[in-house]
């Protein structure tokens, strides 16, 4: 029987895992806040809901489940595991644990909880005021300000000795919806992102992406990414301890079968966790630039899990190794004043995916994080360099100005 699975989240970013899901021959019910959220052309039913608000969502998806019952639920490019789990437990589907999902959405939590387990940590304190942060800056000599329970970088900086604390804690601040600021010392090295799904205890990575910051200096103090390159270039033995550290850090959280998403530093050859989420990541990671490389389908993956159907760990190790890099587009501030035509981006040699999600006489925000991309490419190539080339000239074709 076609089983139905409620997706969270129906936001640009999702569309290509509804359409991996759609393939799978499942109905799907698509639940956002937006009308005209792009997820919704994949989806078979509709909820229009805040997904992030449970007292918003649950009961539109309890009065759809009363009508048409729902056999899953799992979220798509937003960060909700805690209302998933949540909503689970109230349908009676497969989750992680409540209390797993709603640590990994409470950085301090998470982090004590790691703590507790052996699970390493870069170190971290709760700061109540400028004072207390600029201390540890006195202490630390470089740190990461940021709000307790946000994500995409949102109220995120780095402060440095001697550096303006006042304003670093009130960014981390605003961006805290439960008023809580913490600091961490910032641990130089490689940044990883890595995507794992857990079946029955054993966590499978197959993914495992070098994430490029190549405008740190440029968007100071913010911390702004602009895309990753796969396979990754850390030594095997890096990866081993990678792999055998998100093991870890599923086990301390109590995730026996759930997805994985790992922000992870490379520290003197040792990883630390900056954070995981019990949910699999935005940033067309697991949608485009893990299958493209690996021909693993976390998205598949997820859903099975929500579902309670069966999955072998076989078909989630990595397949293949391509070369893919992933690029976001970060303007100057301004308006768009003008761009080129996305199809001819799409014939270039080397590019799989392309998408813009700006229009001439829009305005661009200043890059504090990702947020201020817009538009993405994923290329490839037979080496990594080639691959990198590749999507550094689809932007460059592109040729999108903004003029302040
Ligand atoms: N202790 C740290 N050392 C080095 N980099 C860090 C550290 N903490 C955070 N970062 C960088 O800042 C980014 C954002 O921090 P993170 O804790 O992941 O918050 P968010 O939930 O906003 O993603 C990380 O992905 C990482 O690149
Ligand atoms: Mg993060």
């Amino acid at each position: 029987m076609t089983k139905r699975l409620l997706v969270l989240g129906g936001g640009r970013q999702a569309v290509r895992g509804l359409e991996q899901l759609k393939s799978m021959g499942l109905e799907l019910v698509v639940c956002d806040m937006d009308p005209s959220a792009p997820g919704f052309s994949v989806a078979d039913h509709r909820i229009q809901a805040s997904v992030y608000h449970l007292d918003d969502c649950l009961p539109a998806v309890k009065r759809f489940h009363a009508k048409l019952p729902l056999d899953g639920v799992m979220c798509l490019a937003c960060d909700v595991p805690h209302i998933v789990a949540r909503i689970a437990e109230v349908l009676g589907t497969p989750h992680i644990p409540v209390s797993a999902a709603d640590l990994t959405v409470d950085k301090l939590a998470m982090k004590a909880r790691f703590e507790e387990y052996g699970v390493k940590v870069p170190p971290y304190a709760r700061v109540a005021n400028p004072e207390a942060l600029e201390n540890l800056a006195e202490e630390w000599g470089h740190v990461v300000v940021k709000p307790v329970d946000s994500r995409g970088s949102k109220g995120v900086s780095l402060l440095e000795r001697g550096g303006d604390g006042v304003w670093a804690f009130e960014h981390a601040l605003s961006a805290s919806p439960s008023g809580r600021v913490m600091a961490e010392k910032f641990l130089e090295g490689p940044q990883v992102s890595s995507e794992s799904v857990i079946i029955a205890g054993q966590a499978i990575t197959p993914a495992l992406s070098d994430r490029n910051y190549e405008f740190l200096e440029k968007y100071a103090p913010f911390l702004v990414e602009n895309g990753g390159d796969m396979p990754s270039k850390a030594k095997q033995g890096e990866k081993d301890a990678i792999w055998t550290l998100i093991g870890d850090a599923a086990r301390s959280l109590g995730i026996e079968n759930g997805v994985l998403k790992g922000d992870i530093v490379l520290h003197g050859g040792e990883p630390y966790i900056i954070e995981v989420a019990a949910r699999l990541s935005g940033g067309y990671f697991c949608t485009h630039q893990i299958p493209f490389s690996t021909d693993v389908y976390l998205v598949e993956a997820c859903a099975r899990l929500a579902l309670g159907m069966q999955l072998d760990p076989a078909d989630y190790q990595a397949k293949a190794d391509r070369h893919v890099c992933s690029r976001w587009l970060i303007p100057g501030a301004g308006q768009v004043v003008s761009l080129g035509s996305r199809d001819k981006i799409l014939s270039l040699e080397g590019v799989l995916a392309f998408e813009c999600w700006v229009e001439q006489g829009d305005m661009v925000a200043e890059a504090e994080n990702a947020a201020a991309s817009v538009a993405m490419v994923q290329a490839t190539g037979v080496s990594r360099e080639e691959a990198i080339s590749c999507a550094n000239q689809a932007f460059t074709v592109f040729g999108l100005v903004t003029k302040r």
